[in-house]
């Protein structure tokens, strides 16, 4: 801490100089997360929020992906992303050419893709999902079929909760793929009175053996209202730092995953990108159109 709060200072300073606003995903680290963020939530509450940023500039502590769903939701002021270099292992997995492909291959079934999708995966989609509304938006074309891409556990987890045929992509978040169900298993071992909480991004096999499945915010508001007595989240490792802050009385076992691409932000590349402006996140106009219209859609039809 006392290595931090130069940093702290000087953000919390310099943002209000340059009428800046910090966008955080919960996966940001706590003193990201708890000291220098005004805006703090899941991909859903991030890109709702954006909508409402009445800043000139917005600094976001996440990952290329989201700054740019920032930046298409306010094409006017200036996105900037503390490491451009922040990626996304689902967002790479697929491409505009892939979707244009699968549209050849299902014609007429609607498109939704995951908001972990670049601007050009988006910009060739019917509309959004995020991890928290995926269900209703599959649900909300009526059709029998949809494809749901990139994440195919995402999508074989929604698969398992609706009647729609859901047609899912190989694309995979490289820090939910790494959790067995054998490792829940050994938890629920060790302590029969463990619960455990898991992102809908982990394997269906995994998603079986826990107690509960839901968005990161999902995951935070069941902490808060349950209050058990020890946890287990499977997800990213900073989730477990940044709600223990808050809930003092629950004990959460860590067998996290860290998340290299969100890690990529620190106080310290924060810093420079308050000072020096950088980097700047563009989109082009003929994609960002389009790209648009997805993720307002998305928004459009509520939680
Ligand atoms: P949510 O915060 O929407 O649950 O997404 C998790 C994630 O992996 C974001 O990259
Ligand atoms: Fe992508 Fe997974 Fe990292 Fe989220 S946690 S940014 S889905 S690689």
């Amino acid at each position: 801490w006392p290595f931090f709060a130069p940093y702290i200072h000087a953000i919390n300073l310099l943002k209000k100089e340059r009428g800046a606003v910090l966008l955080a995903h919960n996966y940001q680290t706590p003193e990201i997360f708890h000291c220098v963020s005004d805006i703090r939530g899941d991909s859903l509450q991030l890109a709702k929020e954006a909508t409402k940023v009445d800043a000139d500039v917005i600094v976001q502590c996440g990952v290329h992906f989201m700054a740019e769903t920032s930046k298409l939701l306010n094409p006017e002021k200036t996105v900037l992303i503390p490491d451009m270099r922040a990626g996304c292992s689902l967002a790479e997995s697929i491409t505009g050419a892939d979707v244009r492909l699968l549209r050849q291959k299902y014609p007429g079934v609607p498109v939704v893709t995951y908001v972990n999708t670049s601007a050009e995966v988006k910009a060739e989609s019917d509309i959004c999902c995020t991890s928290s509304n995926a269900l209703k938006v599959v649900e909300s074309f009526g059709t029998d079929r949809v494809l749901c891409i990139p994440d195919e556990y995402l999508a074989q987890n929604i698969a398992k909760q609706t009647k729609v045929k859901v047609i899912a992509w190989k694309g995979h978040c490289e820090v939910h793929e790494r959790f067995t169900p054998e490792e829940l298993r050994q938890y629920r071992k060790d302590d029969p009175n463990v619960v455990i909480i898991a992102h809908p991004e982990c394997p269906p096999e995994v998603v079986a053996e826990a107690d509960f499945a839901g968005s990161t915010s999902g995951m935070i508001s069941w902490v808060k209202e349950h209050k058990p007595a020890r946890v287990v989240m499977v997800t990213e490792c900073s989730m477990s730092d940044n709600v223990a802050v808050e809930n003092p009385d629950v004990e959460f076992v860590r067998p996290c995953n860290l998340c290299p691409h969100m890690k990529r932000i620190s106080l310290k590349n924060i810093l420079e990108s308050l000072v020096y402006m950088r980097e700047e996140v563009t989109i082009d106009p003929a994609i960002a159109a389009p790209a648009r219209r997805a993720v307002e859609r998305m928004i459009n039809l509520g939680n």
